[in-house]
C-alpha cells in the first residue's frame, strides 16, 4: 500500500468513526468486521469484543435487525426500517432507524452488509410531547368557553355583594358574610383568570434573560417563605451559559412554580437542588433552518415523590392533590415551556423524590 493510499484509509477511518449514527458492517459470512464508536454507544456492544465474531451472536432476539440482514443478502436490496427497531442495551431499551445496504465494489460485487442505526430516543420524546400538547388543547377549549362563561354571573354577585355590604349598617355581623362573599368572588375570579391566561395565546416579551439571576432570586424569596421547614437549596449552576431570548416574568413563574411544588411537597425537611447545563447534541430545528444548543435546568427534589398512575394526569389543568391547590401550576409550567419551544417533563421516584427537566433553546 503507498504512502498515499494509506494515509487515505486513515482519514476514511476517521469520517466514519466521527459519523453520529452507528455504523456496523458485516463479511458475507454475516461476520462483524467493524463497529464505529456510535454504533458502540447505541448497542453497548464493544468494537474488540464484536470484530470477528457472528452478527447473531450479538444480536440474538433482534429479529427485525436480523431479517433485514437476511433481507438485504439474500436479495442485494437497501432495507429501512424506521418504526420496529428497538435495541435492548441491558434494562434499557433504544429506538432506533435501521437501514441495512449491500457493501458494493466498483465492479458490483457485494462482499457485505452496511448497517446503520440511528437513536430516535430524542425524535419519540418529541413525538410524546406533541401527543400531550393535543391533548391538553382539546381541555384548554374547553376550559377556556367555561372561564367566559363564569366571568360575567361572576361580576354580577360581586357587585351584589358589594352592594348590599353598603346598605349594612356599621358594625353589623352580617358584614362578615358579605366580605366572606367578596373574598371567595375574588378567588374563584383568580382562578378563572388563570385558566384564562392558560388557554388564550399570547404575545412573549422576549429579552435577554440570566436564567441564573432569575432562578437565584426565586430561591432567595422561598427560603424566606419556607422557613418553617427543614429545607436546604442547592445552586448547581453552569455560570457558562449566556442569557437566553425568552420572557422574563414567564420564565420566574415556570420556575417558581416548580420550586414552590418542591417546597410543598417537602414536609419537614428536604433538599431542593436546581441545577443547570447544555446539551449540545440535542438540536432543534427553527422554522428549518437554525439550529439551536438547549439549556436544560433540572430542579429536583427529596420529598416524597409522585405514584406512576399520576404522572400522566401531572399537567392537566385541575389536577391537584393539594386541599389548598389550584392544580394550574403544572399546567401554566406546560404552556410557558410550549411557547418557549422548550421541552418539560419529569421523572419521578415514589419514596425518593422528584425532578422536572425543563430545555430551552439556548437562542441569544
Ligand atoms: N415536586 C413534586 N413532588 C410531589 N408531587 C408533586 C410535585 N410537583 C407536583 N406534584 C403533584 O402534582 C400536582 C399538580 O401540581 P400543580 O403545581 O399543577 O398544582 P398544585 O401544586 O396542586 O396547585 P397550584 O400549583 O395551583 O397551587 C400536585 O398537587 C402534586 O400532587
Ligand atoms: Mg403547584
Amino acid at each position: 500500500m503507498s504512502e498515499n493510499e494509506h494515509s487515505l484509509k486513515g482519514y476514511f477511518a476517521h469520517v466514519i468513526d466521527s459519523v453520529g449514527d452507528g455504523v456496523i458492517v458485516l463479511d458475507r459470512q454475516s461476520k462483524i468486521t467493524f463497529l464505529n464508536p456510535a454504533a458502540e454507544e447505541i448497542t453497548g456492544i464493544s468494537r474488540r469484543l464484536a470484530v470477528g465474531s457472528k452478527f447473531i451472536e450479538f444480536f440474538r432476539g433482534e429479529d427485525v435487525l436480523l431479517e433485514m440482514v437476511a433481507k438485504t443478502s439474500e436479495s442485494g436490496m437497501t432495507i429501512s426500517d424506521h418504526e420496529n427497531v428497538v435495541l435492548k442495551k441491558g434494562p434499557n431499551v433504544t429506538p432506533v432507524n435501521a437501514t441495512t445496504s449491500p457493501l458494493l465494489l466498483a465492479n458490483g460485487e457485494c462482499i457485505g452488509i452496511v448497517l446503520v442505526l440511528r437513536d430516535i430516543s430524542n425524535i419519540r420524546e418529541l413525538e410524546d410531547a406533541v401527543r400531550q400538547a393535543d391533548r391538553l388543547s382539546t381541555l384548554g377549549t374547553l376550559a377556556a368557553g367555561l372561564a367566559h362563561e363564569i366571568k360575567n354571573p361572576l361580576g354580577g354577585i360581586k357587585g351584589a355583594a358589594q352592594l348590599l355590604e353598603r346598605e349594612l349598617p356599621d358594625g353589623s355581623e352580617l358584614r362578615d358574610y358579605t366580605s366572606i362573599m367578596l373574598k371567595e368572588v375574588g378567588r374563584v375570579n383568580r382562578i378563572v383568570e388563570e385558566l384564562l391566561s392558560l388557554t388564550t395565546p399570547r404575545k412573549l416579551e422576549l429579552s435577554h434573560v440570566d436564567i441564573h439571576e432569575s432562578i437565584g432570586d426565586i430561591i432567595t424569596l422561598q427560603k424566606r417563605a419556607s422557613v418553617t421547614k427543614n429545607i436546604a437549596f442547592v445552586q448547581d449552576f453552569d455560570l457558562s451559559i449566556p442569557p437566553i431570548l425568552a420572557d422574563e416574568a414567564l420564565i420566574t413563574q415556570l420556575f417558581l412554580n416548580l420550586i414552590k411544588n418542591g417546597v410543598e411537597a417537602i414536609t419537614d425537611s428536604g433538599q431542593i437542588r436546581v441545577s443547570t447545563r447544555v446539551l449540545s447534541d440535542y438540536s432543534m430545528t427553527k422554522k428549518g433552518e437554525r439550529f439551536s444548543r438547549m439549556v436544560v435546568i433540572d430542579v429536583t427534589d427529596d420529598g416524597p415523590g409522585i405514584p406512576k398512575e399520576m404522572i400522566e394526569n401531572l399537567f392537566t389543568p385541575f389536577f391537584t392533590t393539594k386541599s389548598k391547590g389550584t392544580g394550574l401550576g403544572l399546567a401554566i409550567c406546560h404552556k410557558i415551556v410550549n411557547e418557549h419551544r422548550g421541552i418539560i417533563r419529569v421523572d419521578s421516584e415514589p419514596g425518593k423524590g422528584t425532578a422536572f427537566t425543563v430545555m430551552l433553546p439556548l437562542v441569544r
